[in-house]
């Protein structure tokens, strides 16, 4: 079968993968309004293209935490990824610099932050949860900056996981429980029983490193996600920077109000998200708020984005208004799932060469030329005023 586009990756994952890994993948909290609000934003926004402009040539550069990208998009961070493929932080990794973007490894990754490093001199970005003691997240930050990372996304709309009805549906819970619904839907998929389940139980080895535990996922319970601190407040920002002399981005904004709070503590950069529509069902989508969170910020500070992103045309949006650029979640996880490393790339190049048709068709040769001028409720001069 010819995979044409994400939604095809998204079909072959599903097909690939148990029930239970599939819906951890893909699914949102309680009634899922936030995760349809996301890709809602997106369809609602009408372009309004320029003709005859010289497209023949197109610009996607950007910069990423001050670094170079190929296009504005960063691998986001993705916790338990070792259920979709074995390796696959590592994976992700390589995939990411193939396409000249960073990589940002999951305080719940699967794989060894110094393993991934090993694998790809790219760019890389730590995703930190704070728990509790918080000797666990210094020491992280320690490891990370020994191995180089060179930004930190802080991620703070998560002092407790959202509601996730799916998880109680498929049985899914980790450690995994050995029900019989479970074992027949892992019988019933046998590709990933062959290549990723006889394996066992990938393992929060990042986490259980730092907390000096051992490597086992149950290990995730005690102090991911049940002794995550709930204290965290603003203040911390000082803390975390007396450990971390990175980029810092702020994960989770979701009102304009705390984009400018962030901004007062000088941050790097905040990343308007709701976790995919993972945590808070009923709130906003990020793109609601880009262009007012963007007046206020800073010439230095960076704002991106994330939360439904399927098409290279959904990143020109978020760009448009503003944003210096999105976090894929869900979508280099379904070409993970579908295909390994091979698959994260495809579903990059594929996303890329969307982005260039895009602008091409918009009349928009250069990246950092787009203004919100090219989306319908915003006017009608070219993205480009000067040409
Ligand atoms: C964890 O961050 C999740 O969204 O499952």
């Amino acid at each position: 079968m010819v995979l044409s586009n994400v939604a095809d990756y998204r079909t072959a994952a599903q097909r690939f993968l148990p029930g239970f890994a599939f819906s951890y993948l893909e699914g949102g909290a309680e009634n899922e309004i936030t995760l349809r609000r996301n890709r809602a934003a997106f369809e609602a926004l009408a372009f309004e293209p320029r003709v005859l402009q010289d497209v023949s040539v197109i610009d996607t550069r950007t910069m990423l935490a001050g670094r170079p990208a190929t296009w504005p998009a960063v691998v986001g961070p993705t916790g338990l990824n070792g259920i979709f493929r074995r390796h696959a932080d590592e994976a992700l990794a390589r995939a990411a610099q193939a396409a000249g973007l960073p990589f940002a490894l999951s305080t719940a990754s699967t794989s060894l932050l110094e393993v991934v490093r090993d694998v790809t001199d790219g760019d890389l970005w730590l995703q930190l949860y704070v728990q509790e003691d918080r000797r666990i997240a210094e020491n992280m930050m320690a490891r990370a900056r020994a191995a180089k990372f060179s930004a930190l996304l802080l991620t703070v709309d998560t002092p407790v996981l959202g509601q996730r009805d799916d998880y109680v549906r498929t049985g899914f819970t980790m450690p995994l429980r050995w029900t019989p619904r479970l074992v027949w839907d892992i019988v019933t998929h046998p590709r990933w029983l062959a290549t990723v389940g006889i394996h066992g139980q990938p393992k929060l080895v990042n986490l259980s490193r730092s907390a000096q535990l051992g490597a086992g996922i149950e290990d995730r319970m005690g102090t991911s996600t049940h002794r995550m601190d709930q204290t965290l407040n603003w203040r911390d920002i000082a803390w975390l920077r007396a450990h971390w002399d990175g980029k810092i981005f702020i994960k989770g904004i979701q009102t304009v109000e705390d984009a400018r709070t962030a901004f007062q503590h000088e941050v790097d950069g905040v990343v308007l998200s709701n976790h995919g529509g993972r945590q808070l069902d009923g709130a906003r989508s990020p793109l609601d708020i880009i262009a007012q969170t963007v007046s206020y910020a800073p010439r230095s500070a960076e704002v991106l984005a994330d939360g439904g992103i399927l098409r290279g045309s959904d990143i020109v949006k978020a760009v448009a208004l503003g944003a210096r650029g999105v976090l894929l979640g869900r979508a280099p996880l379904y070409g993970l799932a579908a295909a390994g490393q091979s698959g994260a790339r495809d579903v990059l190049a594929l996303l890329h060469n969307e982005l260039q048709t895009c602008l091409r068709l918009l009349g928009c040769a250069r990246l950092t030329s787009l203004t919100a001028d090219v989306l319908a409720s915003h006017g009608f001069t070219a993205c480009d005023r000067r040409r």
